[in-house]
């Protein structure tokens, strides 16, 4: 599907101040040199205000991350997220039509929405309130058909109760998201079958359902107000004026350059030598470099690279008469016996030719 610009756009684009600083904190989130890696998030905000995203919006977005337009725009018209035409100034509708939604009915969702809203996707209905279109799984299969309105999840619909949400919205009221027959959640319509200890303490709402309700941002165009900002090392200040010396926040790559291959400080060392583990190979304590490189008994001694150290002549000659196996090796290092003979790659460093037998 080819995804351009709308032919109408507004003059401008700007920022709530609210989204401008939470904008700018994303950018901190990020190594100096890396801003670009808050093009998503800056992209959605700017979305999540106006509705959908307009040249000027992508503009800005470049603007503020000092990418080159062109790239900004690669990144909209990739995602189906993102929305570039205007939708419903209340709810723009997104109707799953994947296998599960489709058997249980999703099609005559959508003739619901082309009645009540408009014939055809990405349109906009004749009062401006809603915009739909068809989209591919949601991952609430088990809760088909679902449709996803602003923010949540409207599940187990029927299209009286579609029809019922969306007059209900144009009225200004925002029906409790989730299952939509009386579910708790996903489990069978009857009732529980199992883990149905506890249910009938059980809050209100599924987590998802509880969140969508205390948040009320179903299909409230976000102005940055809704939740603090939660970028608490920009707040040092605030933490040494309450005594709070060491606030063991997360710390925000700002101002601290990447180095040439991307690694900062940030990454965690390995915790141990990542040796194989299997039955016959237990993993064993750290040990320091050289410990537990001495010879078995008979063995060779183990290079601290874990290998079987190079054998001197005088070992050869005891090796190949007696051959130690040592499962027990540290690293879990099989110190084979030396059985090579004349010809073999291993004594000699001749690839060993096969036989007429062979
Ligand atoms: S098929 Fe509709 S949510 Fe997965």
């Amino acid at each position: 599907m080819l995804r351009r610009l709308h032919p109408e756009q507004p003059e401008s684009f700007a920022f709530t101040p609210a989204n401008q600083a939470w904008a700018e904190a994303q950018i901190t989130k990020y190594p100096e040199g890396r801003q670009a890696s808050a093009v998503i998030p800056l992209l959605w905000r700017a979305q999540e205000q106006e509705g959908w995203l307009s040249r000027p919006a992508i503009e800005e977005v470049a603007r503020m991350l000092d990418m080159a337009y062109i790239r900004v725009l690669e990144v909209a018209t990739f995602y189906f997220m993102f929305q570039l035409q205007p939708v419903g100034s209340v709810a723009h509708i997104q109707v799953c039509g994947t296998l599960s939604c489709m058997l249980c009915g999703s099609e005559d969702l959508m003739k619901v929405c082309q009645e009540k809203i408009a014939k055809k996707p990405h349109e906009i209905s004749a009062d401006g309130k809603f915009s739909w279109e068809e989209v591919e799984c949601l991952g609430a299969c088990a809760n088909a058909p679902m449709a996803q309105i602003g923010k949540d999840y409207y599940e187990d619909l029927t299209t009286e109760r579609l029809a019922e949400i969306i007059d209900e919205m144009a009225a200004g009221r925002v029906p409790t998201p989730g299952p939509q027959n009386g579910r708790y959640a996903a489990e069978p319509i009857d009732n529980l079958t199992s883990l149905a200890e506890g249910a009938e303490n059980r809050d209100e709402h599924n987590a998802a359902v509880a969140l969508a309700v205390k948040l009320g941002d179903t299909i409230k165009r976000i102005d940055g107000t809704e939740v603090p900002l939660t970028t608490p090392w920009q707040r040092q200040d605030d933490h040494e004026a309450e005594g709070y010396e060491d606030p063991q926040e997360p710390m925000p790559a700002h101002d601290r350059p990447a180095d040439a291959s991307g690694v900062t400080e940030q990454e965690a060392p390995a915790s141990s030598a990542a040796k194989p583990v299997s039955a016959d190979f237990p993993a064993e304590e750290p040990q320091d470099a050289t410990a537990g490189n001495e010879a078995p008994e008979g063995g060779k001694p183990i290079a601290p690279s874990g290998e079987a150290a190079p054998a001197t002549d005088a070992e050869d000659a005891t090796d190949d008469k007696t051959g130690t196996a040592d499962p027990a090796a540290p690293g879990g290092v099989y110190n084979a016996p030396r059985t090579q003979k004349p010809g073999d790659p291993a004594k000699d460093g001749q690839p060993k030719k096969p036989s007429k037998d062979e």
